[in-house]
């Protein structure tokens, strides 16, 4: 085959780090072995009964057609009252468009905003795919780091000094996968400010704003003042909230002018979102939110499971999770040592070791943008967090493996 014929585009793409690592837990678990997986994004829990239902009756009621390109009428509203409810900013019908899942709907905005060249700062650590859809986009990603003593919120100075001429857009992520951190509402307000002052636009992704444990609470950067309201677009769906990640269901809320230019571009790709995920989408939204509470209750007791557990390591150092269900440790004080005979130097060596002797798998942090610490998700049950920290606490310890 001649070289060069895929597109540079498609050369430049870094694939998913954290479907790479996943791949190869399962594979070591299809071989018999008893992988405990620290590496999934997604909630351990089944789709609730009544959706199913919904999506089933759907099936039945004959929903087997295209609907409109944004979303059938019912689902747009149910979704505009669901981010007027959430954010505390009034949503219409007209300012949402629903997409095949929350990535789809980010990766529609940056189109629909984003010109050549055109910068977009995003604070790190940060969603992987972030970075890989600006570039799709034509964009050039510009990371501002954040450090564990500012629990991983961005400084709006740190911020302020990224801006350039070029700079089009912040894409904001609260609560944060990696981090499993919540922006203060005081530090949302203040990058609100800076947005204005800079005339820039924000993609907000709260696609985690159900899972937010103890006294924090959740602040839309919408929110802010008029300016914001007027250039933002918040991201959100039915993945995390309602155990929904297969059902492929993800949505905008914007100013209608914005919402329109992604109806378009939308229309001239994937078209609407599945019929039948429309009509359980509908029933998540619209039926009892009793789910919601009882996952987030549940995630709230792992917290603070793996958060322990992990500090009672020597060489890891672990910020308690105040959003998602991430923990992110710091893992650095483990680099340049050796672990079972095997000598680790950075994040991913780690991973590498955690996975071949103790058969625990999690993620390093490198294409999060944070190279001295593992992403390890909590969304496990609580018997395989504290048997997978025990693991992880031997092997760094004692060189015991499984
Ligand atoms: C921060 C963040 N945004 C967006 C998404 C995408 O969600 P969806 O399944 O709706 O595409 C994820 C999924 O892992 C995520 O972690």
């Amino acid at each position: 085959m001649e070289e060069g014929y895929l597109s540079l585009r498609v050369r430049e793409l870094a694939p998913s780090a954290t479907q790479a690592m996943n791949m190869r837990a399962k594979k070591l678990k299809a071989e018999g072995n008893d992988v405990i997986s620290f590496s999934v994004g997604e909630p351990d829990f089944k789709t609730p009964k009544h959706i199913q239902e919904a999506a089933k009756k759907a099936i039945d009621d004959g929903w087997h057609a295209y609907t409109p390109n944004a979303g059938t009428p019912e689902l747009r509203q149910a979704i505009a009252e669901a981010l007027t409810r959430d954010t505390g900013a009034e949503y219409t019908a007209a300012q949402v468009v629903a997409s095949t899942g929350a990535k789809f709907s980010i990766y529609l905005s940056l189109l629909a905003l984003l010109n050549k060249g055109e910068e977009v700062i995003i604070p790190a650590p940060y969603w992987v795919s972030y970075p890989e859809m600006v570039r799709l986009c034509g964009g050039k990603p510009v990371v501002v780091h954040s450090s564990e003593k500012e629990a991983f919120a961005v400084s709006p100075a740190a911020l302020e000094a990224a801006i350039t001429d070029r700079t089009k857009l912040v894409i904001l992520n609260s609560p944060s996968n990696p981090t499993g951190q919540v922006y203060p509402a005081r530090t949302i307000e203040k990058i609100g400010d800076l947005l204005e002052k800079r005339k820039l636009w924000c993609i907000s992704d709260e696609i985690y704003n159900h899972f937010i444990f103890g006294d924090h609470g959740h602040k839309s950067v919408a929110t802010v003042s008029e300016y914001c309201r007027e250039h933002t677009i918040t991201v959100n769906g039915c993945s995390k909230t309602y155990a929904m990640t297969g059902w492929r269901l993800g949505w905008i809320g914007a100013p209608a002018r914005v919402a329109k230019a992604i109806d378009d571009l939308q229309s001239q790709t994937t078209s609407n979102p599945a019929a039948i995920t429309q009509a359980a989408g509908i029933a998540a939204l619209k039926g009892p939110q009793d789910c919601v509470l009882e996952m987030v209750a549940e995630f709230d007791k792992r917290r603070f499971i793996i958060h322990d557990m992990l500090n009672d390591i020597d060489g890891v150092v672990c910020s308690m999770p105040s959003g998602a269900f991430y923990a992110l440790p710091n893992v650095s004080a483990l680099f340049g040592g050796t672990i079972a005979g095997v000598k680790v130097e950075c994040s991913n060596d780690l991973c590498n070791v955690l996975l071949d002797k103790a058969h625990i798998a999690a993620v390093p942090g490198e294409p999060f943008g944070a190279p001295n610490h593992i992403r390890m998700s909590f969304a496990t049950d609580a018997g395989s967090i504290e048997e997978g920290c025990r693991r992880f606490k031997n092997l760094v310890e004692k060189g015991e493996g499984v």
